[in-house]
């Protein structure tokens, strides 16, 4: 795909965010890989008015590949480092979604509790320690709560999601707030019995065998 079509995704996935109740404001942030870099919201620019020509080129450390662009989100470089560990990923979307935002105050992660929660890569998603928006220490603890996973939770912040494609980033964090909302109703009456490992591993078994998620 050609960058300017890129550039055209990145801000319709940036406004579907939000259209789609996962986020509000300009509290999330959307990137896409390009060759040699990535292209990342500019930070605090409503959606609404942001066209394809304000988001920022990136290299992978964090360099400008262009004079004269917009300031990068402030999680430039929590994208940054993920897609540059991350060679399969494409496309990377953090959102501060309320109900998976309201366990990660908690600190707490989505164990097992449903088999949808294979769909980010293994039994459980974890909950990253709290740190510091836009730090290298954030983006390293996030990148650990990612570890063998397409989705973390943020302590005391949000949630970040990693895609093959925007639209696979972008339905993971939808996927991943649908699971927190669920498990905090079910927590209502009590910490839920979860799945046991082998039922899990049969789940992603399955989605294997069904290329389920894989578009
Ligand atoms: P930006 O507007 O800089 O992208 O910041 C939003 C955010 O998610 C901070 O965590």
């Amino acid at each position: 795909m050609d960058e300017q079509a890129l550039r055209q995704q990145v801000v319709e996935a940036a406004r579907a965010l939000n259209a789609s109740g996962i986020n509000q404001g300009t509290s999330g942030n959307v990137s896409a890989r390009i060759d040699g870099g990535l292209l990342i919201t500019p930070t605090s620019l409503p959606y609404e008015q942001m066209g394809p020509g304000d988001l920022v080129a990136l290299d992978l450390q964090g360099q400008p590949l262009v004079d004269d662009q917009r300031r990068p989100s402030s999680e430039w470089r929590l994208h940054a480092d993920i897609l540059r560990s991350r060679p399969e990923a494409m496309a990377v979307v953090h959102c501060h979604s309320t109900s998976a935002t309201a366990l990660a105050c908690h600190g707490r992660g989505i164990p097992p509790f449903h088999y949808m929660v294979a769909i980010a890569g293994g039994s459980d998603l974890r909950c990253a320690p709290y740190d510091l928006f836009g730090t290298q220490a954030f983006s390293d603890g996030a990148l650990a709560a990612l570890q063998g996973r397409q989705a973390a939770l943020l302590a005391h912040h949000g949630q970040v999601c990693v895609g093959a494609s925007l639209q696979q980033a972008l339905r993971l964090a939808i996927e991943v707030e649908t699971l927190a909302r669920m498990y905090l109703q079910a927590l209502a009456l009590g910490e839920p019995p979860l799945l046991s490992r082998g039922q899990m591993a049969a789940v992603q078994h399955q989605f294997a065998t069904l290329l389920y998620g894989s578009t």
